[in-house]
């Protein structure tokens, strides 16, 4: 075993929220249920899973806490910011993805979780009215608001440490631009001089976050910190970086699924997934130009399984479609379909179709758990700019295409990676030997 050089994890660790919606209440609700040994965290890796250390007669399944050092959930402490001023107990209840008895035991402190004013631009989320909202007259503005927040945040609740974490709403599809994001000082320069098209609320939540000394993740798919700029920012201030968007239900589904027709050379030609959803998430992805964000995301995920340049015989012509139809009926019950069309010895074509009803917020909220502690953890161990082993959380991760790099979507290769990288910080040797 090698030395660890991990940092402990002392003092309170501060979660700063971005959104206070049905999955951050979830997620928020389910930390102090299951800290008071009321609820359980299923889902939660950090929490569950085992990995093997050691090989041979050494080896032994150890669970994370025992292999780093990670923040207990005794120490979390809650912050948010929301467009809307209801607290986390009546944004929970609004919510309704929880039953009232499963907050009430948590409901004086879940009330104490009043959302900040909310860096915001209707523009981005044109479906939202609320008016919790900064007055902010250009985007620096907001970054500098926003940095005030999180240092009288940090004070106020004597944290040691901070983690940002973006669970608002996705935006509207800004697409990377080199002259705008394309380095810091262009990014920074934009931000300056106010231009409301190439920078998002989101960058300026990303950039106050790391200029405050704290690892920023997007669970949504917007571009924020998917740019050259923002990765010079995580560079230069030695900071983690992770995104984007948690990988739940379908997509989830997709990157466990489409490794066994690669795995035994299986052809595809179609993957046609539908979803109906209704809860406020479906309201404003119901907008086209917010949807789009999340098609861009959602539709990334079969290409680097299904490789068309590798296998073309295989792959070489699939029709791959994505849609998210907002039925409010079923609120945050989301019930997706996938027809999957396939083909086999000489061509002959089958059909595989998968119903997921499943429940998107109790899907996402593991994973906020698991990217926050993970994030803090890669803080403390000295790791800095895009977590490519937290892939594993994410529907469409980070990756440096400037360099020509590929995102690993396989869900079997995610987790090695991420294994790897907790042995790593451990002490102990990356392997992939079979566990
Ligand atoms: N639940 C899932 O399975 C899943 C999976 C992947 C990604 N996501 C993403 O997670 C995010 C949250 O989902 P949800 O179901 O909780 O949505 P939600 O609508 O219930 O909550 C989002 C909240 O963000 C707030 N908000 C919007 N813009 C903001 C801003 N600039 N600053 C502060 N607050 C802002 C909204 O007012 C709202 O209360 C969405 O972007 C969604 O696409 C969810």
């Amino acid at each position: 075993m090698l030395q660890s050089n991990v940092k402990p994890a002392e003092g309170k660790l501060g979660i700063l929220v971005v959104g206070c919606g049905a999955v951050s209440t979830t997620f928020m609700t389910g930390v102090l249920m299951a800290r008071k040994g009321l609820a359980k965290p299923v889902g939660s890796m950090t929490q569950y899973d085992k990995i093997r250390v050691g090989k041979g007669s050494d080896k032994k399944y150890l669970s994370y806490s025992e292999i780093v050092p990670l923040a207990d959930l005794k120490d979390i402490v809650f912050g948010t910011w929301d467009v809307y001023p209801q607290n986390a107990y009546q944004a929970a209840m609004y919510a309704e993805v929880l039953k009232e008895k499963d907050i009430n035991p948590v409901r004086e402190e879940l009330e104490k979780i009043v959302p900040m004013k909310a860096a915001f631009d209707k523009n981005y989320a044109k479906r939202l009215d609320g008016d919790n909202v900064k007055d902010c007259a250009t985007r620096w503005d907001m970054v500098e608001a926003l940095r005030q927040d999180i240092r009288e945040f940090k004070a106020a609740n004597h944290c040691a440490r901070i983690v940002v974490i973006w669970s608002a709403s996705t935006e509207i599809y800004v697409p990377y631009n080199e002259q705008y994001h394309g380095s810091l000082a262009q990014l920074e320069a934009a931000m300056k001089a106010n231009d409301r098209e190439h920078v998002a609320p989101s960058m300026c939540y990303a950039y106050a976050a790391l200029m405050e000394g704290a690892p920023f993740i997007m669970g949504a798919p917007n571009t924020t910190v998917d740019i050259p700029a923002m990765w010079e920012l995580a560079e230069k201030t030695k900071l983690p970086i992770c995104g984007k968007d948690f990988k739940t239900g379908q997509t989830l589904v997709k990157s466990g699924f489409a490794p066994i027709f690669s795995t035994r050379c299986l052809g595809v030609n179609g993957w046609f997934s539908t979803n109906i959803l209704g809860n406020r998430d479906g309201l404003v992805l119901d907008e086209p130009a917010n949807f789009h964000t999340k098609e861009v995301s959602k539709l990334s995920t079969l290409e680097t399984i299904l490789k068309a340049e590798e296998q073309p015989d295989l792959y070489g012509d699939i029709y791959h479609k994505v849609r998210i139809n907002y039925y409010p009926p079923r609120n945050d019950n989301k019930e997706s379909w996938d027809n999957i069309d396939i083909f086999g010895w000489m061509e002959y074509p089958m059909q595989i179709k998968i119903n997921f009803l499943c429940r998107d917020s109790i899907l996402a909220a593991p994973l906020l758990l698991d990217l926050c502690l993970l994030s803090d953890l890669a803080a403390r161990a000295g790791k800095f700019g895009i977590q490519r082993f937290l892939s594993f959380f994410l529907k469409s991760p980070m990756h440096d295409f400037t360099k020509g790099e590929q995102a690993v979507n396989n869900l079997y290769q995610q987790y090695t990676m991420l294994k790897n990288a907790i042995r790593e910080m451990g002490g102990y040797e990356a392997d992939e030997e079979i566990d």
